[in-house]
């Protein structure tokens, strides 16, 4: 018998999460093309979550430089680097203990790199930041993830409920879940571009789930993976939802770098909460969350990210520092990244121009993609996208062809994963499950990561809709089988 067996997840009733069981079959599938088994395609291209690097994208020059230097001080020593890459460096490993990117940090993360965000916070905002407010942490997924956890530990048996978009980014679910709270879920209005919509705000209050007691409401903007860019009017909206319903706003601005729909701009929660007046800014709690995983970045795999907490309490505040202790402290590497991040080079800098042409690259590759992926999946029978105005993904609506319709009646697994599968081993290109349409059962959604280099997105959408058009060819439109 396992020791493991108590948190066996079929004996938990939790199963394997779709994602992962493809994940699997992504890495099989290469394994195969590597030991030389035949395949109609020479590789497998992940674009089902949003990792730019993993995708071809390059990491921005500066980053890397200034890293380097900290990581092997050597390099320091000669010519090796640009000299504003190596004075940052010099002054970085000066921040860190013994002078060494190999030694702890406190535990919400070291005080220059605090110092640096507040400043980029109060530039961005024009409001004033404090570095006594900010939490740095392995990856903005671990903030919340201490946020979550201290939430549900409220006093009494009634569990914690935290509102939650519909669709949401992908790892929220397991997220709640792990911790033991409620998804209360509201749903984005699909034809108005994913926008949040105040009485469906409303009416997900008013809907009988069982005792919970509702106490935060979560915002992905821009969205993942919905694209929705809010503009000033739906933030007032939503921040006055929160405080006419005492909720806490969890406010997830990752991709604040990444607007590229023409006339939108990013606008943080926390400005428009202090623009709104006292009787806000001075009241609702917020917590915003940002990362090194954002689009132009896209270190995802250095592990950085940081939050901003707004009008909590200060013993709160206390908690968060010794829940953020049990990491002892997040990947130093990570936490000069997010210092170059909120501070980069600047006009008269020697590596300016460069870190610019790297940054707009980025930009312009997503705002591109975005939408020739938009025009060319709208022209795919069965397929209606909405376009995106910021953000990495384009989630699309899909009709399921019928054959794919009865596989996954005889699979006993949802359209969306089926869809996914079979694209996957017919064409090799692994997009995200994006689950079901919530009030029609009938259609499903694909995600679809789109910070990709053009040439890849090109290949991804012809294999796409080589896939799609076959199964297509002799279906009328058909519905995806419910979720059991
Ligand atoms: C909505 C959202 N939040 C946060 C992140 C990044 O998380 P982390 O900072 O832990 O890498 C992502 C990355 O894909 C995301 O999509």
């Amino acid at each position: 018998m396992s020791c493991l067996e108590h948190v066996n997840p079929r004996v938990r009733g939790i199963g394997v999460p779709p994602l992962a069981h493809l994940q699997r079959l992504a890495v099989h599938i290469t394994q195969e093309i590597n030991l030389g088994v035949k395949k109609p395609f020479k590789e497998v291209i992940d674009v089902s979550s949003g990792d730019p690097h993993k995708s071809g994208m390059k990491p921005i020059s500066f980053v890397r430089q200034v890293l380097a230097g900290c990581i092997y001080p050597q390099l320091l020593k000669g010519n090796h680097l640009p000299p504003d890459a190596s004075m940052r460096a010099q002054k970085l490993l000066e921040v860190c203990d013994g002078n060494s990117v190999g030694s702890y940090t406190a535990s919400s993360g070291l005080l220059h790199v605090k110092q640096s965000i507040a400043e980029f916070i109060e530039r961005r905002d024009g409001i004033s930041a404090h570095t006594s407010d900010i939490f740095i942490s392995a990856g903005s997924q671990r903030a919340l993830m201490v946020v979550v956890k201290l939430l549900a530990s409220g006093e009494g048996e009634t569990p914690t409920g935290v509102l939650t978009p519909i669709p949401c980014p992908h790892t929220l679910p397991m997220l709640l879940d792990e911790e033991g709270v409620m998804l209360v879920p509201y749903q984005l209005i699909e034809d108005q571009g994913w926008a949040i919509d105040l009485e469906e705000l409303n009416f997900a209050l008013k809907t009988p789930r069982g005792g919970y007691q509702p106490r935060a409401i979560y915002i992905s903007n821009p969205g993942n993976p919905t694209g929705n860019v809010q503009d000033r009017k739906s933030i007032e909206e939503v921040i006055g939802f929160a405080a006419r319903q005492k909720l806490l706003l969890l406010v997830d601005e990752v991709y604040q770098d990444s607007v590229h729909e023409k006339g939108r701009q990013f606008i943080s929660y926390k400005k428009v909460l202090f623009e709104m007046g006292k009787e806000y800014s001075e009241m609702v709690e917020l917590i915003s969350f940002n990362s090194l995983s954002t689009a132009c970045m896209g270190e995802c795999g250095l592990r950085a990210g940081y939050m901003e907490a707004v009008n909590i309490d200060p013993q709160i505040m206390q908690v968060f520092d010794t829940m953020l202790c049990t990491d002892i402290s997040t990947p130093v590497t990570g936490q000069l990244a997010l210092d170059l991040m909120v501070n980069p080079p600047k006009p008269m800098d020697a590596s300016f121009d460069v870190y610019a042409k790297e940054m707009f690259y980025s930009w312009s590759t997503l705002s591109q993609n975005a939408q020739r992926a938009h025009e060319y999946l709208n022209n795919l029978p069965g397929i209606t996208c909405q376009p995106a105005m910021g953000g990495m993904y384009i989630f699309p609506r899909l009709q399921l062809p019928s054959q794919l319709v009865h596989q996954a009646k005889m699979l006993e697994v949802d359209g969306d994963v089926i869809y996914c599968q079979r694209l996957l081993q017919e064409e090799g290109v692994f997009v995200g499950p994006g689950g079901l349409n919530m009030r029609n059962n009938a259609d499903c959604y694909i995600r679809v990561c789109i910070l990709v280099p053009p040439d890849t997105l090109t290949d991804v959408l012809a294999r796409l809709s080589s896939f799609h058009r076959r199964h297509w060819a002799n279906t009328s439109s058909h519905p995806c089988q419910n979720r059991t």
